[in-house]
């Protein structure tokens, strides 16, 4: 069970990624060897990178991910990778349900349950994506679509078990904008009680990770608030630099 109250920063570098971008990683894995950050640190490369990605972090401290995985082990799924393949490849962490896999893949709640479960079949800490679009801000409905994401998409199989929530804001992710903090603080507060509600006291432990253009210049504020335990980056994770700027303020 997750007794690490250490902050969770995870970069998720979603489809981008020759083989030179592993400089990126290598760089990581040197400045956080050379400094001690407050921060568990994860980085999600394309499924073609984590094996190279594996040998650029070795005996660094930062955490490998899968971006997505399938719900069966193995067999006749083309152009999938099991969870097991994930960790067999070097990752520890594995990101589910989020946004742009609900969207533009018709994840459904039920469907990245039944991923989460596999996760940890293969033995890998699922961070599992919830949020709001635009039109659902609008129209006053983020608490309810978030926790009703956040009940729908976590299996019973979680009790007991090592996992993170990210809640993602659709319209933060890529856009510039952020949430206020007052907002962020009011959607956190939410899931922690549907996580305590649904887990009991694990569900006090849960890290819940803010996502949607997190960078530099803004992480403090959000890390600093109540609830947030972390977050999950995008384009700011792509250059080490900037995701170690945010790593800093973890
Ligand atoms: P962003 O993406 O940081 O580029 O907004 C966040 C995410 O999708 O996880």
């Amino acid at each position: 069970m997750n007794t690490d109250f250490r902050p969770l920063i995870v970069g998720n570098w979603k489809m981008n990624g020759l083989a030179a971008a592993l400089d990126q990683a290598k760089a990581l894995a040197s400045a956080l060897a050379d400094e001690a950050v407050a921060a568990r640190v994860g980085l999600c490369p394309p499924a073609t990178l984590l094996a190279q990605a594996a040998w650029a972090l070795k005996g660094s401290a930062v955490l490998l991910g899968g971006q997505d995985c399938h719900t069966e082990p193995s067999g006749a799924f083309t152009g999938d990778v099991s969870a097991e393949m994930l960790a067999d490849a070097g990752a520890s962490l594995v990101i589910l349900g989020h946004s742009e896999r609900r969207a533009g893949h018709g994840e459904t709640d039920a469907l990245v349950a039944h991923k989460v479960a596999a996760a940890l079949r293969a033995g890998l800490e699922p961070i599992v994506c919830v949020g709001e679009t635009l039109a659902e801000r609008d129209a006053g409905r983020e608490i309810e679509v978030v926790t009703g994401q956040v009940t729908a998409s976590l299996p019973d199989a979680l009790a007991g078990r090592d996992f993170a929530v990210a809640y993602e804001p659709v319209w933060a992710i890529g856009t510039g904008r952020t949430p206020t903090l007052e907002q962020i603080g009011a959607v956190h507060g939410a899931i922690r009680q549907a996580l305590t509600q649904r887990f009991g006291h694990q569900g006090v432990g849960v890290p819940i990770l803010y996502g949607g253009s997190v960078k530099p210049s803004n992480a403090q504020e959000i890390l600093g608030l109540d609830e947030v335990g972390g977050a999950l980056v995008g384009g700011a994770s792509l250059k080490a630099e900037d995701f170690l700027g945010i790593i800093r303020a973890g």
